[in-house]
């Protein structure tokens, strides 16, 4: 993705490897500073997993064969570098799929930096044919709703949700894009406004709260990213996705799912066997150092929801769109 800085435009990925190292981009620190970290640690790389430094199914999947890297050229133990990164986080398909992509890379004996190199390049050229499939459906006037960050940060580079938006940008279309704020993180607000910016889009921040005013107000479509997709096509993402996906079919309008194969779960049979993470109470009850909950008042956070496969419309792969009885002709 393209990123303005002092020192003008740099083309930029939400991580890489060089010199050794995992690097990538402190997603906590923006929209405010755009500052790189780099580990050299499997199990630095792992934490980086866990406390979001960096986040996006794809992003994480990418992060994670990098950790792998790191492990194998530090002649770690796979199994257990497996297990640790494995434990980062429960919910993104990616951080599986990626992980044992690279367990069997390793004890093939192949390069670990060409692997996982591969592995994210692979990613990168996926969102970038998601983007020119979902492109068709972004029309001249549309309104477009989107929620959490599926975008370049999320994914490596271009996206998943945001990569139908970017190339119809690119292609000269004019539409307007919503992106709901996602507390208590605020990926919505921080990273897909600040995406957005970046390349110019027209673009409002609004409350998640709001989406069901501006779906009745008139969304033309809304697309989102997974975490997991089950075998039906039930899936996990951002919580908050499930009601703007009841609100859209109530009142007509198109739902997509940008995803690749990689966080299609074909061995979870439905939404209900995904694991929903949990996350820690101070994310809702504080704003960094300040508590703006009552003491004593405890709260709830569960980081993703589960939508039914009855409210999508379709999942835009790098396959083409599926509707979600035709997710199994893609089974790897
Ligand atoms: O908790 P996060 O920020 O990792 O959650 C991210 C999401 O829910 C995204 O929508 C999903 O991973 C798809 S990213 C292309």
């Amino acid at each position: 993705m393209k990123v303005r800085t002092e020192s003008g435009t740099k083309d930029v990925r939400a991580v890489w490897f060089e010199d050794g190292k995992t690097v990538m981009i402190d997603q906590r620190r923006l929209p405010h500073e755009l500052i790189f970290v780099s580990f050299d640690r499997y199990e630095d790389v792992a934490e980086s997993i866990r406390n979001m430094t960096t986040r996006g199914a794809p992003s994480i999947g990418a992060t994670a064969a990098y950790g792998m890297c790191l492990a194998a050229l530090s002649g770690a133990d796979i199994d257990e570098a497996a297990k640790v990164m494995k434990a980062a986080r429960p919910t993104a398909n990616d951080l599986f799929y990626a992980t044992d992509y690279m367990v069997e890379k390793v004890k093939a004996g192949a390069d670990p930096i060409k692997s996982a190199d591969g592995y994210a390049q692979s990613m990168v050229d996926k969102c970038t044919l998601i983007g020119n499939y979902g492109a068709e459906l972004i029309k001249d006037g549309f309104k477009v709703m989107t929620h959490c960050n599926a975008g370049a940060l999320a994914t490596v580079d271009v996206g998943t949700a945001l990569a139908p938006i970017r190339r119809a940008f690119a292609d000269g279309k004019k539409f307007f894009v919503y992106a709901s704020e996602t507390r208590p993180r605020l990926q919505g607000m921080q990273l897909t406004a600040w995406e957005l910016n970046q390349e110019g889009i027209d673009h409002a921040i609004i409350p998640d709260g709001s989406s069901g005013h501006y779906i009745r107000e008139g969304v033309d479509m809304i697309i989102v990213g997974a975490d997991r997709i089950a075998a039906n096509g039930d899936f996990a993402n951002k919580i908050g996705t499930f009601e703007k996906a009841v609100l859209a079919k109530e009142f007509g309008v198109p739902f997509y799912v940008a995803a690749p194969i990689s966080t299609f779960d074909f061995n979870t049979k439905t939404g209900e066997d995904i694991v929903i993470e949990n996350r820690s109470e101070e994310e809702v009850t504080m704003v960094g150092d300040i508590r703006i909950a009552p003491v004593g008042s405890p709260a709830l956070n569960p980081a993703f929801d589960m939508t039914p496969a009855k409210y999508v419309t379709g999942f835009i792969t790098e396959k083409g769109i599926l509707k979600p009885n035709e997710i199994e002709k893609v089974k790897e």
